[in-house]
């Protein structure tokens, strides 16, 4: 199946994975075969190669979506019916607006911005670029300006965190442990109030961080705004699990990658999150079938010289152990997960970091089965 065929019908798509398995550049190139196909497409990316960053148009960092211009697209010989909007997601920003958006008033934004607590989260590198992803996200889907939204995930090291983390930092905001932990009359003042207080004390000497002062006033400046991170928490999710969204895996072939992808979509099975597809990237197709290499090297030697058909047959040697070992994982991907086969993109020799690199990518998602055995044969002679 092409992933026009597996993404029919579908509003968001969110591409998940495992770290530097081409997660950036195949959203991007996603996002481009739709446009491509008359969709009003916005892609999120997140930490984009600065080179592919500048070849989509993304040096602005004001944290919304830009038309990549047309001209761009057109000299690479692509015609776009729709529309391809490109952002570079910024963490730090999407935090602050979502606080602007809900504080009762601007002082009280400022306030909460200006929050030893709040700062080290909205900073925070793990976790607080999953949560604002999603955050992004859900703004964009409720302001319909597009028909597809593509979002790229951070470069998590485990394809999970991505799931996990959003949820952590919502109930963190929620606040309710922390709350019942730092009223004044709680458990936990009475209990650190006394026993812990030494411990404390000298981490506020040391750091200069006053933990429990600062995590009271970080909650009591949020006050009522706990309520409405409860409540979108809860419109995330139905957008998340909602029928128009699909969580598109990308993974690469080898092992651990396809291990953490079939485990990826195990969860998303048993979280009830609408899982629609997988694409392995940088696979190394079996271009001999049955026969061995040794044979085709006899049959190259008549033609090269002796030095070289050496070389050429070490390589095609080292190529052919690639391409049995990404068939086997491919195979142990398809059985664990069923449902559509996935879609294949070849390992190309070299990196994709402009117009050029995403169309060949798109030739791949988006090739009728039909064309795909001719595009494998060019990309690989
Ligand atoms: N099919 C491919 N062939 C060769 N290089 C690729 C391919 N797909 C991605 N790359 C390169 O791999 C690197 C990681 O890709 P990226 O999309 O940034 O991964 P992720 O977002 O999952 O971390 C980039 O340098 C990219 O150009
Ligand atoms: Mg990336």
């Amino acid at each position: 199946m092409s992933i026009a065929e597996l993404l029919e019908g579908k509003r968001v798509c969110v591409c998940g994975g495992s770290g530097g398995v081409g997660k950036t550049t195949t959203s991007a190139a996603i996002a481009l075969g739709m446009a491509a196909r008359g969709a009003k497409v916005a892609v999120v990316t997140i930490d984009p190669a600065r080179r592919l960053a500048n070849a989509l148009g993304l040096e602005e960092l004001d944290n919304e979506p830009h038309l990549v211009a047309p001209e761009r697209l057109a000299g690479a010989g692509l015609s776009i019916d729709g529309e391809l909007w490109a952002m570079m997601l910024d963490p730090k920003r999407t935090f602050d607006e979502l606080i602007e958006r809900i504080a009762p008033d601007p002082e009280r934004a400022e306030e909460i911005k200006a929050n030893r607590v709040y700062r080290e989260l909205s900073t925070a590198v793990s976790g607080s670029q999953e949560f604002t992803a999603i955050a992004k996200l859900y703004d964009l889907d409720q302001a319909h300006r597009f028909d597809l939204l593509v979002l790229d995930t951070p470069p998590s090291r485990n394809a999970l965190d991505f799931l996990d983390a959003p949820g952590r930092l919502t109930s963190f905001l929620e606040g309710r442990a922390l709350k019942a932990f730092t009223r004044p009359t709680g458990v936990g003042m009475r209990v650190l109030g006394r026993g812990a207080s030494p411990l404390l004390a000298a981490l506020r000497r040391v750091t200069g961080i006053d933990l429990l002062s600062d995590l009271s006033t970080f909650f009591a400046l949020l006050g009522d705004m706990t309520n409405d991170f409860s409540l979108r928490a809860a419109q995330v999710e139905k957008m998340l699990r909602a029928d128009t969204t699909g969580f598109v895996l990308v993974s690469s072939a080898q092992s651990e990658a396809i291990d953490e992808a079939i485990w990826f979509q195990r969860t998303l099975v048993d979280s009830g999150l609408p899982f629609c597809g997988v694409i392995v990237n940088r696979f190394h197709h079996d271009l001999l079938g049955d026969s061995e290499p040794e044979d085709l090297a006899t049959e190259l030697a008549a033609a090269l010289g002796h030095d070289l058909t050496a070389r050429v047959a070490e390589n095609l040697h080292d190529y052919h152990v690639l391409a049995r070992r990404d068939t086997l994982n491919l195979e142990r991907l398809e059985r664990a997960v069923g449902g559509p086969s996935p879609v294949l993109i070849p390992h190309f020799d070299s990196d994709v970091h402009d117009i050029d690199g995403l169309l060949r990518l798109h030739a791949f998602l988006f090739a009728p089965a039909e064309e795909r055995e001719r595009l494998i044969a060019e990309v690989v002679a």
